[in-house]
């Protein structure tokens, strides 16, 4: 792996992003996403974002789970990618969020068994829980019946002593947290393909906004890149 920007690499790239400074603003954590795409915007192939990722993508991916102290993804990525919890993943220490408003969980669903503690479902006052398994915690966000509050569940997991949030999508979340400014740092994978449809869009079509970013690291490997941006707001 090779570093362009701020300069070559001096130690592991592990030991390297650990070290990083991620002051938590006042109020809630850090929240970091990782994402992959394809040289068009892409996040997803075949309905997948494995088929866009390679082996140093899955070596981030496990990297920035590390240095989470939680990892917060959307019910529609956790059904479709068959979420487990980050410690079945070699994350020990790392919990996990998952966003609903629907709290449609499949019975079979990785994430409700295994190593760690029960991940957090967070979802709309009101919701009906009655068919939810066992399995996970339920936590209410906000005052919408109709969606979470994103703010008040990073500040509910901040009360829980949350410092470092990794979002991990899919691009409706991901959106929906930059959109009003709760994003402060994204690893970006831009895997060396051009895939054409219509899963284009690493952060949905709920805009528009303009969130300006500044780039903050780049790495390669052979043809891939993985840059690290952050926001102007977020900038250490
Ligand atoms: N390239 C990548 O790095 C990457 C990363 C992640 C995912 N993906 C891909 O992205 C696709 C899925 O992304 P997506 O944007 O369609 O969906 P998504 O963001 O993963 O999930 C949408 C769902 O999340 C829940 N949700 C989101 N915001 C909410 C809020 N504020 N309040 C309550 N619930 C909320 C709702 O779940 P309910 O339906 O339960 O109400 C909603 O239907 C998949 O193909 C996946 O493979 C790619």
């Amino acid at each position: 792996m090779e570093q362009l920007v701020p300069g070559p690499l001096v130690g592991e790239l592990a030991d390297v992003l650990l070290a990083d400074d991620r002051p938590a603003p006042a109020g809630r954590p850090w929240v970091m996403a990782n994402m992959v795409g394809s040289v068009d915007g892409a996040f997803a192939r075949e309905g997948r974002s494995a088929g866009l990722s390679n082996e140093a993508d899955r070596e981030l991916f496990h990297t920035l789970r590390a240095v989470a102290d939680v990892v917060l993804v959307a019910a529609g990525t956790a059904r479709t990618e068959r979420y487990r919890r980050p410690a079945a993943a070699g994350a020990a220490d790392t919990g996990l969020a998952v966003v609903s408003a629907s709290l449609r969980i499949p019975e079979d669903q990785p994430f409700l068994s295994g190593p760690g503690p029960d991940p957090v479902v967070y979802h709309p006052p009101g919701a009906d829980t009655s068919s939810v398994p066992a399995g996970v915690e339920l936590r209410e966000a906000g005052t919408d019946p109709g969606r979470v509050d994103l703010s008040a569940l990073l500040a509910d997991l901040a009360d829980h002593g949350a410092r470092v949030v990794l979002c991990e999508g899919g691009p409706s979340l991901l959106g929906q947290l930059a959109g009003v400014g709760l994003l402060d740092e994204l690893f970006l994978t831009v895997s060396p393909v051009l895939v054409g449809g219509d899963q284009v869009g690493l952060v949905g079509h709920g805009g528009p906004y303009d969130v300006a970013l500044g780039l903050h690291r780049l790495l390669r490997v052979d043809d891939v890149l993985f840059a690290t941006y952050r926001t102007r707001h977020g900038s250490a």
